[in-house]
This record gives C-alpha cells, sequence and structure tokens, in this order.
C-alpha cells in the first residue's frame, strides 16, 4: 500500500485533521481513518459499507464501471477460457500462475485429500431427507474442525496450508454427499483418477448399481462455473470469513460462516431464486408483468439475478455464462430451453427499460448460471452450494492473505446509537 503524500483535511467543531490518503494500483484512492476516533472523538457512518475498504488486498479487482474482474491481474473472460479451476485455485492462493511442476504438485495434494473422515457421513444421518443441502453444508463444514486437530492452529503456516488444501479438495465431496443424502441414494466416494470438476459430477451422478462416464462437456462447463465463482472481493461472504478468521476461529468454523452468509437471496442464493422466477414467469408474455413488480417500491419482488453493489454495467461473469448456457443447452439438445428464451427476453426488456438503465441494473453471475446447472441435472436447491463450492478457494486465499498480515486485528465496528439514555430500573408494582 503507497502511502502517498497526499492527504485530506477535515474541519470539525473549530479543530482540523489530516487524513492521509493511500493510492491503489488500481481503483479509488482510500481516506485512512484509522486515528479519527482518538483524535477528533466521532465515527464514520457507513452501515452495509458502500463507501469503505475493510482491508487491502492484492488478490482480485473489480471495476464496476467498466464491468472488469481480474485475478492477480488476470480477466476473468482470459481464465474462464484458457485456464482451468484448480489452476486458478493455485494463482488465487500463491499470487502467480503455477509452472507444469508446481500444478502437478499442488493437483495432486488436492486429489489425495478429496475423501473425507469416515465418521463424517453418520452427520448426514441426523438431518431430514428434505434438508437443504446448504443446511447440511454448513454444519458438516463446520464439523470439519471436530475431526481435523492437526489443521487448527491458524499461527501455523504449515497447517493453513494444509487446512486451505483440504477445504478446497472435501468441498466437492461434502456437497455432493448433501445432494446425494437429499435424493436417497448412497454416496459416491472420489475416484482420484478424475480430474477436479470431472470427480464433483461423478460423486453427484453415478450410482453403484451402473458405470457412469463423465461427459467431456459437462465437465468443462462445471469447470467453467467453478472459475466464475472463484472469488469476488470483500463481498458479503468473504466479509463475513474476514471477520470471523479475525478472532482467531479456525479456518472450518470461518468458512462456515462464509457459506451461512452466502445462502442468502440477495447473495449466492440469488441463482436459486433467479431459476425460481424464471420459472414463475413462465413465457415471455408474463415478462412485462414482472418487471412493473419488479419497479414497483411497494412490491417486494426484485429481479433475482439483477443488479450489483459494484457492477454498474454487465458482470463480466454473466458475459461467459451467457456465452456458456448457449453452448451447453445446444450440446445437450436443448437449445429451445424456454427458461432461456425467457431470460433473454427478460434481459433485453430490462436492459432497456429506463428505471434499470438509470439505477444501472444489469445481470449478475446469479442470472445465467442457474439455467446451465439445471441442464446439467441439478436440481435448483444444489445451486448455491455449488457456488459455495466453487467460493472456498476465494475464502480461503482471503483468509491466508488477512492471517498472514502482522497488522491483522480484531474486527470490532461501532455504532450511530439511537437507544435510550441511562435510566432507573422501575419495580414492576409502579410499571
Ligand atoms: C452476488 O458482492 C458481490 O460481489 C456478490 C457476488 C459475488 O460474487 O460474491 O457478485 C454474488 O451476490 C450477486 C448478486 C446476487 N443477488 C441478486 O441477484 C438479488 C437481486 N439483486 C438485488 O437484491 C441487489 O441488486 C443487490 C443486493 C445485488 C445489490 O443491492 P445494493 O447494492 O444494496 O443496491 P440497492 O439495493 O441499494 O439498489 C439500488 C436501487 C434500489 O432502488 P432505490 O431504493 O434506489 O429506489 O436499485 C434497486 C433498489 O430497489 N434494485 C433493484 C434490483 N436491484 C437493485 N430493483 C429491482 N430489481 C433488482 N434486482
Amino acid at each position: 500500500m503507497t502511502e502517498t503524500q497526499k492527504s485530506a483535511t477535515l474541519s470539525l467543531n473549530g479543530e482540523t485533521y489530516e487524513l492521509p490518503i493511500f493510492s491503489p494500483t488500481a481503483g479509488p484512492d482510500v481516506l485512512d481513518i484509522r486515528k479519527l476516533y482518538a483524535q477528533a472523538g466521532v465515527f464514520t457512518y457507513d452501515p452495509g459499507f458502500t463507501s469503505t475498504a475493510s482491508c487491502d488486498s492484492t488478490i482480485t479487482y473489480i471495476d464496476g464501471g467498466k464491468g472488469e474482474l481480474l485475478h492477480r491481474g488476470y480477466p476473468i473472460d482470459q481464465l474462464a477460457s484458457k485456464s482451468h479451476y484448480l489452476e486458478v485455485c493455485y494463482l488465487l492462493l500463491y499470487g502467480e500462475l503455477p509452472t507444469a511442476a508446481q500444478l502437478e504438485d499442488f493437483e495432486t495434494r488436492v486429489t489425495r485429500h478429496t475423501m473425507v473422515h469416515e465418521q463424517m457421513h453418520n452427520f448426514f444421518r441426523g438431518f431430514r431427507r428434505d434438508a437443504h443441502p446448504m443446511a447440511t453444508l454448513v454444519g458438516v463444514v463446520g464439523a470439519m474442525s471436530a475431526f481435523y486437530h492437526d489443521s487448527l492452529d491458524v499461527t501455523d503456516p504449515w497447517q493453513r496450508e494444509v487446512a486451505a488444501v483440504r477445504l478446497i479438495a472435501k468441498l466437492p465431496t461434502i456437497a455432493a454427499m448433501a445432494y446425494k443424502y437429499s435424493i436417497g441414494q448412497p454416496f459416491v466416494y472420489p475416484k482420484n483418477d478424475l480430474d477436479y470438476s470431472a470427480n464433483f459430477l461423478h460423486m453427484c451422478f453415478s450410482v453403484p448399481s451402473e458405470e457412469y462416464h463423465v461427459n467431456p462437456i459437462l465437465s468443462r462447463a462445471m469447470d467453467r462455473i467453478f472459475i466464475l465463482h472463484a472469488d469476488h472481493e470483500q463481498n458479503a461472504s468473504t466479509s463475513t470469513v474476514r471477520l470471523a478468521s479475525s478472532s482467531g476461529a479456525n479456518p472450518f468454523a470461518c468458512i462456515a460462516a462464509g457459506i451461512a452468509c452466502l445462502w442468502g437471496p440477495a447473495h449466492g442464493g440469488a441463482n436459486q431464486a433467479c431459476l425460481e422466477m424464471l420459472k414463475e414467469i413462465g413465457s415471455v408474455d408474463r415478462i412485462p408483468e414482472f418487471i412493473e413488480r419488479a419497479k414497483d417500491k411497494n412490491d417486494p419482488f426484485r429481479l433475482m439475478g439483477f443488479g450489483h453493489r459494484v457492477y454498474k454495467n454487465t458482470d463480466p461473469r454473466a458475459k461467459v455464462l451467457k456465452q456458456s448456457a448457449d453452448e451447453v443447452l445446444e450440446l445437450l439438445g436443448v437449445e429451445d430451453n424456454p427458461l432461456l428464451q425467457v431470460a433473454k427476453e427478460l434481459e433485453q426488456t430490462a436492459l432497456n427499460d429506463p428505471y434499470f438503465i438509470e439505477k444501472k441494473l444489469f445481470p449478475n453471475v446469479d442470472f445465467y448460471s442457474g439455467i446451465i446447472l439445471e441442464a446439467m441435472g441439478f436440481p435448483t436447491s444444489m445451486f448455491t452450494p455449488i457456488f459455495a463450492l466453487s467460493r472456498t478457494v476465494g475464502w480461503i486465499s482471503q483468509w491466508k492473505e488477512m492471517i498472514a498480515d502482522p497488522q491483522n486485528k480484531i474486527g470490532r465496528p461501532r455504532q450511530l446509537y439511537l437507544g435510550e439514555t441511562m435510566r432507573d430500573y422501575t419495580d414492576i408494582e409502579k410499571r
């Protein structure tokens, strides 16, 4: 972080305060207000953190105006077309694209950690079969801290490395187990001769009674979906992981917190909500009705998969997913999927509507992903677990960056208090 000679002057209550300005390698300058309360006795106020940088980071950069997303400087569309998920994991974790030897070593380490402790199978038995897979994912991932005692000490770099690899390796296995449990089929063990994405499809869709051959088209589409969801700067779930980690909590508990936050329909739950919305719309002739509802302040309905706190242009991930949806559905022979037609018409209608234009609302990552996932055979309840397993590398990379920072301290925001001032207790007889 480069502290420039620039500073901002704040005049308050007859005093002036100099606030240093830090200049980034890309994006807006930041005002350093760390000493503001101590010097001026005031807090800043920013619910929702619309104007707040919570940390410095070198992992992911988003230009919301241009619709750009970079991971360690590499544009997401290049990574989606030229790389594969475990290579992107390496890039996010270690900062550079790996050499062939480094990639082989990393892939081998991940592959060798894909099984879970056999006792963990018992956790699923305690859930109802109709439990949402995100409920089981939160529970079982948190429970990993009850098993992997040799990777809980966050002060030990080696244990941090082992925890990172275990989480990246085991999330697909646990997510697949959550799916199998929900449909009453037996768990399927990972196979070390399959790559990461093919292995996930195998664990989800194979059954012991017959051979399962992974469709390379689906495996490539799966891998691309994993890449597109891998990391996204300081979004709500990543900020949750950072805040949980700031207390020194173990990595499995922190990732479980991130999964819980991602579940919300305003965040990672939007992919499920979006597909359910497209099904409710049903046909292009009902689109105007839903567009009007989305614009009606008295109607809580929002266009799911649309809008973003940072992107005020099309989410670059949505562009790649839209193209991928066309390719996958055509290759699967379902190119006339009515949901895809509704989605495309809805997008065009919204993008030409003054309300959406004025508020700069564009399709986000969740708008097309559900159409692909449903075409691949996943139920809507598995959409957010797939987002969670993809984002685990982003959470863990941001966690590692924060824990390794010697400036790291517990996150403890303050508040604008609007409650009662001090008053004496009143005995019940006098109330
Ligand atoms: C993800 O942060 C990330 O990076 C997240 C994510 C990641 O990779 O981690 O990108 C993943 O969470 C994508 C977003 C998925 N959520 C949805 O698709 C749900 C629908 N979208 C909205 O709920 C909303 O757009 C948010 C939550 C995504 C962003 O909300 P903001 O930034 O708080 O913006 P806002 O709610 O203040 O909206 C600004 C205005 C409001 O109108 P006014 O009060 O100014 O009159 O735009 C309106 C909103 O009512 N608006 C919408 C809308 N989204 C915003 N109106 C209709 N439909 C929508 N989808």
